[in-house]
This record gives C-alpha cells, structure tokens and sequence, in this order.
C-alpha cells in the first residue's frame, strides 16, 4: 500500500503563529485522521521555513543572533501544534542538516547536470530594505515608496535554474493531470500564469548581503535563495525513509500556489529526476471580523486563547464547519459563539446528557438491548446509513464543512427521537410494550450518539474520545468496522454526567 505522505506549507519563523497557520494544519490533520479511519498508512509532515533575508532581520531587530531566534520561534510553532492536536509524525526545521545536506546534494546535482548556471543579475535595489525591487513596487509615479530608502540600479552576479527549459512540460503536466492541483478552478489560474514565458530563477543570493542560509555546494561565495531551500524539505524529510516519497498532497495556502508550488517545485523535482507529488491542495484565507489580519491593528485572533477558553475541539470545529475547503472565510466572534452555543453546546451537549441521563435514571446506568423496531427507529437507521455514505464521500472531496453539516443535522434527528418516543413517559407505564419501548429508546439513542461521535473523529477527536469514554465504550481505529450500526453498547456501563461545552457568554 503506497503511504499516504500529507505535508503541510512550512512557516516563517519572522513571527509568531496566527490563526491562518493554525487552520492550516487543522485542516491537514483532518486530512491525516480522515485517511488513518479509511485503513490508510499515513506519514504527515509539518515544520517550520527558517533561513532568508526575512529571519535574519527579525532576528536583527531582536538583538540576538539568528539560530537562537529561530530555535525559539520554531519552538512556539511546535507547542501550536501539540496544542491543537495535530497528529503529525514528523516536523522538519529547515536549519537542521538533515535538511541541509539534501538541499545541497540536489543542488551539486543539478550543478552537473547543467541545469543551474551563472550570469549576470540586474535590478534595482533597496540598500535599507536588503532586496532587489520589481516594478510593482514602485508607487504610481513611477517613484520608489519611501520605505525602500535610497534605491539603485545595480549588477550582481548569481546563479540560475533552468527554469524555462521546463515550461511546456510543465503545461502539458497540468493539462493531462486533473487531480494535480485541487479546487479544479485553481489549476486555471496557474495555466494562465504559464501563458507568458517563464524567467530563469535565480536561486542564490551573494553572502555580503545575505549569511542566513544554505551555502551553495559549488561555490561557498554564495547562499541558497529561500524558496529553493524550503520547497525541498518535503523530501529531504523522508529521504532516508524508503516508500514515502512521492508526496501525495500539499496543503497550502492560495498566495503561495502560483509561483512556488506549482511551477519552481514540479520543475524542480522534473529536473532532479523525482516523482511529482500527486496534488497541491490551495485553501483559502481567513480575515477576522471582516478585516485582513494584522498584528500591528490588534486585528488578530490568538489561536492559543481560543484553545483554552473555548477548547480546543470547539476552535477546531468552527475552523472547519465555517470555512469551505478553497475559498476564503472570516473569523468573527459572533458567528463562533453562535456555532459554539446552538451546535456545540446544545445539539451535541443536549444529546449527550440525555442519553446519559436518562440510562442512569431508567436503566441503571447500564444501556439496555434494542428489542424493537418500529418507524421511529427505522427511519432513523435509514438516515444514519445515509448520513455516513454522505459525510465518507464529502469527506474524499475535502468538503469537511458539508460533512459536518450533515452530521449534526443527524444529531438533530437524534434528539427529535427522543422527543418523539419521550422515555420519561414510558418510564412511568409498567405495561410490558411501553417497557420494551423504553429499552429500545435507550438503545437506540445511544447507538446514534455512538455513531454520529465517531464520524466526528477527523474533526474533534478529543470530544470524540470523551463521549466514547462516557459511554463506556472502546472503539476499534477503522471507520469500516466502527461506523456499522449494530448496537454495539448493549451492557456498557454509562457515566452520571459528562462536561463538554459549557454555555459561552460573549
Ligand atoms: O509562506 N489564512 O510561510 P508563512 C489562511 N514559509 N492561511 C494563511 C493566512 C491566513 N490569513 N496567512 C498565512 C510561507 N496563511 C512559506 C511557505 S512552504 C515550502 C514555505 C498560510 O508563514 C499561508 O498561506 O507566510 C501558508 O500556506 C502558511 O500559512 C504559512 O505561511
Ligand atoms: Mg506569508
């Protein structure tokens, strides 16, 4: 079986984690879990982009030397993801020499092979910004913004790849591969990028200007452009573990779709003679309460305080029920506390006390055997058949937001059952048909929480594991065997109460 190796875009380290990069890998973990359920072997990357002009002057401004820096900044990006649950297997640092060394390689490689070449670079530069500058950069006039500082035109040697060479190739690559870059609405702007012709990359920067990176192989003058570096840490991360490359997704966000990832990596790997990944996954971005996210206009959502007010589940599950996987979406605090009080707290929570309730009240805590099986809880098995074929699919086409729409619009139906069969009245009758009924009430209220919790795993796997431990039960990890509807917690002993999502006040 060919590994299902999921990487998620490395982060700068210039700055701490927002929110963009906490849904990022949210997202990718849905992904991992989701494959993991499916019986699928799964290596999932993540990690953080250390090295380029950015770094060495955040850590300039800092007052400390760049290694430090980046130890502590890729160290909070690290504690994001354990506070997010994000089951990765690995998480690359590209100043690790793992990394460096397989940078290097590829690049003597390329060397060789007369894929890289050196000539003449000339641009103009900002002395104060450290940086060649392009013409978007200019202001309308035509004159530099006053940021740049002084500004000249200047000649700088460098190296090149070739990738022009590579151009047609890569079109017909998109072309004859539908599933390469997903939304399928994407792959347009890309061949639309690849309409004009490409420019050769220049993909070292002369070490007078920049020491914080890796030094080119074939000439110690020089360092790696960053780009070139970072993009190789989804292989240099396996390349010393055999049957994982090559890649089957990317997840990025859409800023860095076109160029990076779909057109200098492809390129690269084409080059280098490595397999293609399967797809690049581009999601959209967030803004918070309608505006862009900034630090500096105190515009900014703290992943990390959200975890612990709220739970981490509960910023895990809006993140995915709020955006539709590809488009943008905003984070605002209304529509989460909405989501959190009508879907989390009360659906779910209401669903969860009452069965508990009332398999302690009626049952002694234990969940009795289903002995009927009238409409009531016909139609309801008939819907959670069709709910779980629904929310497998959707899963396999990312439309996560969709999935979970359908999963709580089942949890609903659930409580409807219950109100519709009403145990507290049939707990009061001692006729042996309203007896049965109460049982098979019982049962089956707890088979849906049962069932509709553990399609809930990708997304919330804590509360998931939570409310299987309230009832008692203990799953198996595949979806196959777990999500089949045969009252599996027939004797399961049930907790008195369980807490969830208490109700938030703005
Ligand atoms: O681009 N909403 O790093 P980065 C959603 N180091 N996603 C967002 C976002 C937002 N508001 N802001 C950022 C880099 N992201 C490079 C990647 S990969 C070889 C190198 C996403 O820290 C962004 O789209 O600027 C990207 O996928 C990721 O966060 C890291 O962004
Ligand atoms: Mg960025």
């Amino acid at each position: 079986m060919k590994t299902f190796y999921l990487t998620t875009a490395i982060d700068y380290v210039n700055g701490s984690p927002h929110l963009g990069h906490a849904y990022e890998k949210v997202l990718s973990d849905v992904i991992a879990r989701f494959r993991r359920l499916m019986g699928d072997q799964v290596w999932f990357l993540t990690g953080t982009d250390e090295h380029g002009q950015k770094v060495q002057q955040s850590a300039r401004k800092h007052g400390v030397d760049p290694q430090a820096f980046v130890d502590s900044v890729s160290q909070e990006f690290r504690a994001l993801c354990a506070k997010l649950e994000i089951s990765n297997d690995d998480f690359i640092r590209t100043t690790e020499e793992r990394h460096k060394r397989v940078v290097r390689q590829i690049l003597q490689q390329l060397y060789d092979k007369g894929e890289i070449y050196k000539a003449d670079y000339k641009g103009f530069y900002s002395t104060r910004q450290e940086q060649f500058l392009q013409d978007k950069d200019r202001n309308p006039d035509g004159s530099w913004p006053e940021l740049f500082g002084e500004v000249t035109e200047i000649t700088e040697s460098n190296y090149f790849f070739k990738l022009k060479a590579y151009q047609d190739w890569l079109i017909e690559h998109i072309r004859t591969h539908e599933d390469f870059i997903f939304p399928r609405y994407r792959a347009k702007q890309v061949l639309e990028f690849l309409k004009e012709p490409l420019n050769d990359l220049c993909i070292s920067r002369p070490r007078e200007r920049l020491e914080w990176g890796i030094p080119l192989p074939f000439d110690e003058g020089f360092v790696t452009y960053v780009w070139f570096d970072a993009l190789l840490n989804y292989y240099s991360a396996v390349a010393d573990k055999p049957g994982i490359w090559p890649a089957t997704f990317h997840v990025i966000g859409k800023d860095i779709l076109v160029p990076p990832h779909a057109v200098y990596w492809p390129i690269m790997l084409q080059a280098a003679g490595l397999p293609l990944p399967r797809s690049l996954l581009a999601h959209g971005w967030w803004s918070i309460n309608g505006a862009k996210m900034s630090k500096s206009t105190g515009n900014f959502v703290d992943a990390g305080t959200y975890c612990d007010t709220y739970g981490v589940d509960a910023l895990r599950y809006f993140l995915i029920r709020e955006m539709s996987v590809g488009q943008d979406s905003d984070f605002s605090q209304a529509q989460f506390l909405t989501r959190y009080n009508t879907e989390l707290a009360n659906n779910l929570g209401n669903l969860v006390n009452r069965t508990l309730n009332m398999t302690n009240r009626f049952a002694g805590a234990t969940v009795p055997a289903a002995e009927v099986a009238e409409a009531p809880e016909t139609d309801l098995r008939a819907l959670w058949e069709k709910t779980r074929d629904e929310a497998i699919a959707l899963h396999e086409t990312f439309q996560f937001h969709v999935a979970l729409e359908r999963t709580f619009a089942f949890i609903t139906s659930t409580n409807a059952y219950i109100e519709l069969r009403a145990p507290w009245k049939l707990g009061k009758s001692s006729d042996p048909k309203d007896q049965a009924l109460l049982r098979t009430s019982l049962a089956t209220m707890a088979e849906a929480l049962r069932l509709g919790v553990t399609l809930l795993a990708a997304v919330m796997p804590g509360t998931t594991r939570k409310i299987q431990g309230v009832l008692g039960y203990t799953p198996g990890s595949v979806w196959a065997d777990e999500l089949v509807w045969g009252n599996r917690l027939t004797g399961c002993k049930v907790a008195a109460t369980a807490i969830l999502f208490p109700r938030a006040t703005a």
